[in-house]
C-alpha cells in the first residue's frame, strides 16, 4: 500500500503551507556552492506541487523568499531571482495543463522587473485553473503584511468606507494579501529549524506544525504524504474538549 493510499480523503488538510528551508546546508554537505542548493530547491518544488495535486490538496503555499532574505549577499539574491524567472518560464505550460492556479503574496514592488514580469505572466496564464491553488510567498513577511493591512484599514476608515464597528476578524482578514484563501491547516518546515520566520502569523493561529530535519531539496512526494498522515493522527480541538470533538 503506497503512502498516498493510506491518506484519508475525507480528512485532508485543505491548505498546506511550507517553509522551504535548508538549501544552503544541503549544498554545504556536498561541498557545493549555496546557489547549487537553491537550484535543487527550485527543482524540488515541481514534485511537491504534483504530489499535492495528486492528493487533492486545494491550497499549497510555499515560502520562497522572505522580506528578511533581501539582506542576504546580493549575488545570492540575484541568483535566486534568476532561478525563479527560469522556473516560471519552464513550468508555466505544465502548471496550466495540470489545472494549477498560481497566486502570490508579498511585496511584489520590491522584485526586480524581470522577476515581477515572469510572475505576473504565470499568474495570468494559469488564472483559469480549477485544481490546486499554488500560492507563492515572495518578498513576503507577516509583519509587513499586517502593517500594510492596518494602513489600508486606516485609509478606508478616514474615507468613511469602513466604520470602526465593522472591523472584526473577518473584515481584517479581507485586508490581508491572503484574502479569499482559507487559513493553513498544516504548516511544514524543512531543514530542522523550529521557528516561524515571520510567516503567516495571523493565518497560522490554529495551524498544525510539522517539523522535519530533511533539507528542502530532499523533500518530495513521500515526505509530503508522511506529513499529511501525521496531520491526520492529530485532534484539532480549537479550545474545546476532546469529548466535544467526538
Ligand atoms: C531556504 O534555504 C531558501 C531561502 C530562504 C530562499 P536556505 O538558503 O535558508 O538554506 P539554509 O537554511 O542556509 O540551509
Ligand atoms: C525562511 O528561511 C524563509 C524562507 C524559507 C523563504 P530562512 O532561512 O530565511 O529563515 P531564518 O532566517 O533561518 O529564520
Ligand atoms: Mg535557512
Amino acid at each position: 500500500m503506497s503512502l498516498l493510499d493510506k491518506i484519508d480523503k475525507n480528512r485532508l488538510p485543505g491548505h498546506i503551507a511550507i517553509i522551504m528551508d535548508g538549501n544552503g546546508r544541503w549544498a554545504k554537505a556536498r561541498g557545493l556552492e549555496r546557489g547549487e542548493g537553491h537550484k535543487e530547491g527550485v527543482s524540488a518544488i515541481r514534485g511537491v506541487v504534483e504530489a499535492a495535486s495528486k492528493a487533492s490538496i486545494r491550497y499549497l503555499t510555499l515560502y520562497a523568499f522572505s522580506t528578511e532574505n533581501w539582506n542576504r549577499p546580493s549575488e545570492e539574491v540575484s541568483g535566486l531571482m534568476d532561478l525563479m524567472v527560469h522556473a516560471f518560464y519552464r513550468e508555466t505550460a505544465d502548471l496550466k495543463k495540470n489545472g494549477v492556479r498560481v497566486r502570490s503574496i508579498g511585496d511584489m514592488n520590491r522584485l526586480p522587473e524581470h522577476a515581477r514580469t515572469a510572475l505576473e505572466d504565470c499568474i495570468r496564464e494559469t488564472a483559469e485553473g480549477t485544481g490546486l491553488t499554488l500560492v507563492l510567498a515572495l518578498s513576503y513577511s507577516s509583519k509587513w503584511e499586517l502593517a500594510a493591512a492596518s494602513r489600508k484599514i486606516a485609509a478606508d476608515a478616514v474615507k468613511g468606507v469602513l466604520r470602526e464597528d465593522d472591523i472584526d476578524e473577518k473584515t481584517f482578514a479581507d485586508y490581508l494579501t491572503t484574502r479569499g484563501i482559507p487559513d493553513p491547516d498544516l504548516l511544514i518546515r524543512t531543514g530542522g529549524e523550529q521557528r516561524i520566520s515571520n510567516f503567516l502569523l495571523w493565518q497560522c493561529a490554529y495551524v498544525e506544525f510539522y517539523f522535519t530535519d530533511a533539507f528542502w531539496p530532499d523533500f518530495g512526494e513521500e515526505t509530503l504524504y508522511e506529513a499529511i498522515l501525521e496531520y491526520q493522527r492529530r485532534e484539532r480541538r480549537y479550545g474545546k474538549t476532546s469529548e466535544q470533538i467526538e
